[in-house]
């Protein structure tokens, strides 16, 4: 049988699209504490990776190792095909990370709209001269900076809050106000770092489905760490499992949650 487009792009997008970015024996320390131990795994166009573990197995850290907040000790970050020097986390960005945070992370007094312009601050190219002048490039810009926004706004659903102050919204938005922040900024590989903890059903619900149609209609590679499991038995295509800053385990969901290992590290059973 002649294999068409539509079976080379299966739904087993983990195994069938090309590395877009390769972890390579990555360790990083703060003084004593190893957060992370000799990890190595790669991320893959279009799929949603899943980073997931017991608290304090190293998660977070490993998210700022990829968006260059951390510098590892030792290891390799590969990014389409190329090492990855040492950057400042606005370089990482402007490569096409942008991610959200587990802590929210927005500015409380300004409102909807504006949080989700500072996402496009990567973006911009335009002197604050020229933008001050309002000429030429810097009002293309602006003007292109304002559809992509509105976009985002339609998209998670929040036309209704885009003038309200963050501060007055409840949990639930104010996390999609930090993944539109995010999207604004049009990236390649989005950073989520629990986005649904303390959220109620409802809410958990509402943020799968937009985080599934980030990654449906813009193609959006995700890395998504999560504690709920059948959030992230749901959404990802593969799933890295760490415990202690080591890696326990990696493959599609079904293949880590038959692992013995994850099994015990959740379980909480000693390992052999
Ligand atoms: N900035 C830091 N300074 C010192 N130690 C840190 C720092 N950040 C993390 N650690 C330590 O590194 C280890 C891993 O922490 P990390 O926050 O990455 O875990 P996590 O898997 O995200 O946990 P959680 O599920 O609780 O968010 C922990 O022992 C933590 O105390
Ligand atoms: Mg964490």
């Amino acid at each position: 049988m002649i294999a068409t487009p539509a079976a080379e792009f299966s739904t087993d997008k983990g195994a069938t699209r090309p590395v877009l970015m390769d972890l390579k024996n990555i360790t990083l320390r703060f003084g004593g504490v190893v957060a992370i131990k000799d990890i190595s795994f790669d991320i893959r166009e279009g799929e949603i990776r899943a980073i997931i573990g017991p608290n304090g197995a190293g998660k977070s850290s490993m998210l700022n190792v990829i968006s260059g907040f951390y510098v590892p000790q030792q290891g390799e970050i590969w990014f389409e095909g190329q090492k990855r020097p040492p950057m400042k986390p606005y370089q990482v960005a402007r490569l096409g990370l942008a991610r959200t945070f587990q802590n929210i992370a927005l500015f409380d007094g300004m409102s909807v709209l504006d949080n989700i312009m500072t996402g496009r601050l990567n973006k911009m190219k335009s002197s604050l001269f020229s933008q001050a002048l309002w000429w030429g490039p810097a009002e293309r810009e602006e003007v292109e900076n304002r559809a992509q926004v509105e976009k985002i706004i339609d998209f998670l659903e929040i036309q209704n809050i885009r003038k309200t102050p963050v501060g007055r919204l409840p949990y639930g938005l104010k996390k999609r106000v930090e993944l539109a922040r995010a999207l604004a900024a049009e990236p390649r590989i989005l950073l989520l770092d629990e986005p649904m903890a303390g959220m109620n059903v409802e809410e958990k619900e509402d943020m799968c489905r937009f985080i599934l149609d980030v990654n449906d209609e813009f193609g959006t590679t995700i890395v998504l760490i999560e504690h709920d499991m059948g959030v992230v038995m749901d959404l990802s295509d593969r799933v890295v499992v760490m415990d202690y800053g080591r890696k326990i385990g990696d493959g599609t969901p079904d293949e880590v949650r038959a692992n013995p290992e994850v099994i015990s590290a959740y379980l909480g059973v000693a390992h052999e």
